[in-house]
């Protein structure tokens, strides 16, 4: 492989914890102005007009205007006008430099860890991740590519998370607050733990939302998304992004997008652009219900156990109130009767939803140990908190009465 054949290949990017951050530009200005003007001024001429709403272009080629003037973007493969508007406008709710979108949440970690990862390195994380992401650090990576996943032992504990690095380590991964069991992880010890070895911490943000949870700000190197749940909020957008330092977004660009393909479809950033104006809104509304919901569920004598961070006996409330500014609207609780009274109260909801994704305007319920986490061994469920009865519920943005005499009658039934 001479150097000229092969004049385009990229130097991979290698985590250097001493480069400093830079500053966005339109990082300023409240979390709901971001969300309604960055990466987009709609005072900009558009060709010959301009355009209120960003605009949505199918295009997938960009003429050149000159033999050898090559236009950007080029090809839809690599980025479109359209994603990057939300991408500009994701890196500035997340406070990261640059961000890339994906075709789903899944593919935004596989394009991650495939860009950074060699055969022999070596993944750190817990098993408190959601189920795709735990399939993909079993089958795909240690199979075809020689790369291991390490678990910690006690996601609680820093020490637990330091004990699984080592030389080999190229990356520390946390979900917090984590699918299905809510547990929430000390972002900054993590991430002072993972940088003291000079490794980056990425940080699942999905299911708190930048409205909720700035990881970035906490120590993260990086968040992963899942665009799906509550970013665009009503189950019908498929999409993932990853938010980081620039070389390392334009290093998996490089080698996922532009030589795979593996990008967000213009109409589906474009879409989320218009759901994600009213992220903050339906956040708070959502953690207002899911509030309302999980409080009634731990008076619910039938019930055992509930996960919700809001709690103020959840064990981590208060590492929670401290790194989120509101507790989302995902929970999770235990259904009397084990796995048959988890199917008798979800067969008589009448107004929730049994379907897989959450984050969705419609209340929506899952169960986790027959459906999104069945390769877990039944140690490793149990280690993790899936109990055969667990339901995972993705609280609405019902009237929250609704939401809880639907509960009420199917708890009364089980
Ligand atoms: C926390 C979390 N991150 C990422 C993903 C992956 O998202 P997607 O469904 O868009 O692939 C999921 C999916 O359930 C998730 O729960």
């Amino acid at each position: 492989m001479s150097d000229d054949k092969h004049f385009f290949l990229r130097k991979p990017w290698i985590y250097d914890k001493k480069a400093a951050r830079p500053v966005r530009d339109d990082a300023a200005g409240g979390f709901e102005t971001r969300s309604l003007h960055a990466g987009f001024n709609p005072m900009q001429d558009q060709n010959d007009f301009r355009s209120f709403v960003p605009p949505l272009v199918q295009s997938i080629t960009f003429p050149y205007e000159t033999f050898d003037k090559i236009p950007c973007p080029v090809y839809g493969r690599t980025r479109t006008p359209t994603n990057t508007v939300l991408e500009e406008r994701i890196a500035a709710l997340e406070g990261g430099e640059a961000c890339l979108t994906a075709a789903s949440g899944s593919q935004a970690l596989f394009n991650l860890i495939f860009t950074i990862a060699r055969p022999g390195d070596n993944i750190v994380t817990s098993l408190n991740v959601f189920g795709e992401g735990y399939k993909q650090a079993v089958t795909i990576f240690p199979e075809r590519c020689s790369v291991q996943f390490r678990f910690v032992k006690d996601p609680a504990d820093a020490a637990s998370w330091d004990a699984q690095i080592d030389e080999k380590t190229k990356l520390v991964w946390v979900e917090t607050p984590s699918n299905p069991c809510l547990f929430v992880t000390d972002i900054q010890a993590v991430a002072d733990v993972a940088h003291a070895k000079g490794v980056p911490l990425m940080v699942d943000n999905t299911t708190a939302t930048a409205a909720l949870q700035r990881p970035m700000d906490l120590g993260a190197d990086m968040v992963m998304l899942s665009i799906s749940k509550f970013m665009a909020g009503n189950a019908t957008i498929l999409g993932g992004a990853l938010v980081g330092p620039e070389p390392l977004v334009e290093d998996i660009r490089w080698n996922t997008t532009e030589f795979v393909g593996a990008i967000m479809q213009p109409m589906e950033a474009w879409m989320t652009l218009q759901y994600v104006e009213t992220l903050s809104m339906r956040m708070q509304r959502h953690s207002a219900n899911a509030l309302a919901v999980a409080r009634y569920l731990k008076a619910h004598p039938k019930v055992a156990r509930v996960n919700y961070s809001g709690l103020e006996d959840h064990p981590q409330h208060a590492l929670a109130c401290r790194q989120m500014s509101g507790h989302g609207g995902l929970l999770s609780f235990v259904a009397p009767g084990g796995m048959q009274g988890a199917a008798t109260v979800m067969n008589s909801f009448k107004l929730v939803v049994h379907a897989v994704t959450f984050g969705t305007s419609r209340s929506i319920c899952m169960h986790p140990p027959t459906i999104t986490h069945e390769h877990l061994t039944p140690d490793e469920r149990r280690a993790a908190g899936i109990d055969d009865g667990l339901i995972r519920f993705s609280v609405g943005l019902e009237n929250p009465e609704d939401i809880i005499a639907d509960l009420e009658q199917a708890l009364a039934k089980a």
